[in-house]
């Protein structure tokens, strides 16, 4: 079931970055795309790019997301909406902020691909991708972002199992640091978002949405299962030595 295969998609995260990205792409390959996101103008900027059509939802209001999404028929969905926490300490960080994340990510996350499934099966046609993060594949640091990222991660390990005999395929994309507004979301320290950025040949918005296009363009015999990328000059992991005051 190649790209051409399918008809409609819908991608979370659609009003900027790695979202925005796979919706131009889409559209652009001639698909109809539910663009889904809070802010409704920068949703609609998106419609010049081809059929579609915008939706603003808060992913974290379950009501609306289960009306919304039982609404639509959908061949392809993409789970790129997600916030991180990455520059605030674990023992400094806002309860708020923890469950925006968990919310968001995982449960967000979830509920779609809960949503959208029943009409996948129902037409034996259908493919979920989930945006992870290498946050959610090593440890690096952010204990609730990186937990969030694990979680999608083996959500979409285990719904290969779930949705087997379905038809149904899954892909998981998870990208290392990519240039983006989510470190503007995450702090105002504007020097502080610029060292997440410079520096360095860091990766797209853009590099991430052909990923997720290729994997969606195999032909269906294959699933992509789980790809991760990162920019040539980023390693994830490492070790490095912290002495802890008044012990060394
Ligand atoms: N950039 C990176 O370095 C990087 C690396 C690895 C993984 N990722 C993952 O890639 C995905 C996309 O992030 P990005 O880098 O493209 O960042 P981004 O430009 O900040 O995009 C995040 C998107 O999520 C949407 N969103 C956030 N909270 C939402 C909510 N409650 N309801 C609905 N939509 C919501 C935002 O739209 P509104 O604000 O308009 O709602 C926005 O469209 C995320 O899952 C992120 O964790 C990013």
């Amino acid at each position: 079931m190649a790209l051409q295969d399918y008809g409609t998609a819908l991608v979370t995260g659609a009003s900027s970055g790695i979202g925005a990205a796979t919706v131009r792409l889409l559209a652009g390959r001639g698909l109809t795309v539910h663009a889904v996101a809070r802010r409704a103008e920068r949703l609609a900027e998106l419609t010049e790019h081809g059929a579609v059509i915008p939706h603003a939802l808060d992913m974290r209001d379950r009501a609306a997301l289960y009306e919304l999404f039982g609404g639509l028929e959908v061949d392809i969905l993409v789970n790129s909406a997600g916030v991180g926490s990455q520059f605030d300490p674990f023992h400094e960080l806002d309860p708020d902020k923890i469950d925006a994340t968990l919310d968001t990510n995982v449960a967000g996350t979830v509920h779609a691909a809960r949503a959208l499934s029943p009409g996948m099966v129902a037409r034996a046609r259908g493919h979920i991708v989930n945006i992870g993060s290498i946050f959610g594949l090593h440890a690096i640091s952010t204990a609730v972002y990186g937990a969030s990222k694990a979680a999608v991660h083996r959500l979409s390990q285990d719904l290969r199992h779930d949705l087997k005999g379905t038809g149904i395929r899954v892909t998981e994309v998870s990208p290392g640091r990519a240039a983006t507004e989510i470190f503007a979301t995450m702090t105002d320290d504007t020097a502080a978002q610029g060292a997440m950025v410079d520096g360095f040949e860091i990766i797209t918005a853009d590099d991430v949405a052909e990923a997720v296009v290729w994997a969606l363009d195999q032909p269906w015999r294959v699933n992509v299962s789980l790809i991760e990328l990162t920019a040539t000059e980023q390693i994830p992991g490492g070790v490095t030595i912290h002495p802890v005051p008044g012990r060394s």
